[in-house]
């Protein structure tokens, strides 16, 4: 059976860490695609990866391009292309930059690999996949966006270190927009199936919700720039359910219809998904209790402003 060929594209702080965590994992060979002003540092990535399978001993082959018929044959692409966030940024405001740079990467797809899925990784990200569907006409199975399994790690990394606890043994979902509106459920959240309220109060729980909300933007706040680490790593465990088919339930920025009664029709949000061979296998509707429906509700408003800003531009 052939490898798995895997199309990053944006060759930047993401796009570089998930060449090396791929060929790392012989997940399969990936292309690193950036513009042609970039294509210096994506081939010369791309080199240094390699370059460790001398060390490590991995055999995937990774490529820097700038060109899109390299990347033709790829089964899933994974976008970082755009910028990201300065201190003092929110998602929302990369939207002027970003907007045009997703349609264009849509546009290319669509020509270039129209059997792919894609995993989304820019931002503000439920307004690109949003966008990365509506140009390319893919079905909504094929287009995937990563936050929730980001925000759900934050969520977990912030209740095991108060609680004094592995984050291994943490369980959560953090639903909604990718934004300061997140829902992260506690209702949903055990140390291991033991409720987490045993471990920590309402007023230590509700900091924590806060501080992850904000959780990408005391990253930008400290390095000047966002997160790649965590974010590489929770794309490559969509790519891992996808390629191995283990439909494992995971939280992803998927189009919603009919579920959750139809409420959020049309748009991209955060909610639990059964991941595998086909991309979105099903989408979980959780029954809600009646406050964080609320919390769900606003979290999706704040999504639609930014849909309606982008459908005017
Ligand atoms: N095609 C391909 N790559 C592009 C394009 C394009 N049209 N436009 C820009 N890029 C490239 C840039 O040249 C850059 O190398 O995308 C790369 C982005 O890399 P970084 O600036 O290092 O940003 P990164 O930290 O990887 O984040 C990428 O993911 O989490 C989000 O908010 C973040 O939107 C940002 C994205």
């Amino acid at each position: 059976m052939a490898r798995k060929k895997i199309a990053l594209i944006g060759a930047g702080n993401i796009g570089g860490e998930l060449a090396a965590q791929i060929a790392r994992r012989e997940l399969g060979n990936s292309v690193l695609f950036d513009i042609p002003e970039k294509e210096g540092m994506a081939k010369g990535k791309a080199l240094d990866i390699m370059q460790e399978g001398g060390v490590t001993g991995f055999d995937c082959s990774v490529i820097g391009t700038s060109k899109w018929e390299d990347c033709k044959g790829a089964n899933v692409l994974v976008i970082t292309a755009g910028v990201p966030r300065k201190p003092g940024q929110s998602r929302d405001d990369l939207i002027g930059i970003n907007l045009p740079i997703i349609r264009n990467v849509a546009k290319m797809a669509k020509e270039y690999c129209p059997e792919a899925g894609a995993v989304i990784i820019s931002n503000p990200l439920d307004v690109m996949v949003y966008e990365f569907k509506k140009t390319t006409g893919w079905t909504r199975d094929r287009v995937l966006g990563m936050a929730g399994i980001l925000d759900t790690a934050r969520f977990s990394y912030f209740v095991a270190d108060a609680a004094g606890v592995s984050t291994k043994d943490v369980r959560t979902m953090v639903l909604g927009g990718h934004g300061d509106q997140m829902v992260p459920l506690i209702s949903c959240t055990t140390v291991n199936g033991i409720g987490v309220d045993q471990f920590l109060s309402k007023e230590q729980l509700d900091a924590i919700v806060k501080r992850t909300s904000g959780g990408g933007g005391e990253i930008v706040k400290l390095m000047g720039t966002s997160a790649w680490f965590a974010p590489a790593a929770a794309a490559i465990q969509m790519l891992e359910a996808i390629f191995h088919d283990s439909r494992r339930v995971l939280p992803c920025s998927v189009e919603l219809d009919k579920e959750y009664g139809g409420a959020y029709k049309g748009l991209f949000l955060g909610v639990p998904c059964v991941l595998g061979k086909n991309g979105l296998e099903k989408i979980l509707e959780l029954p809600l209790a009646p406050a964080e429906k609320e919390l769900l509700d606003k979290s999706a408003k704040a999504v639609k402003e930014v849909v309606d800003v982008a459908n005017k531009m």
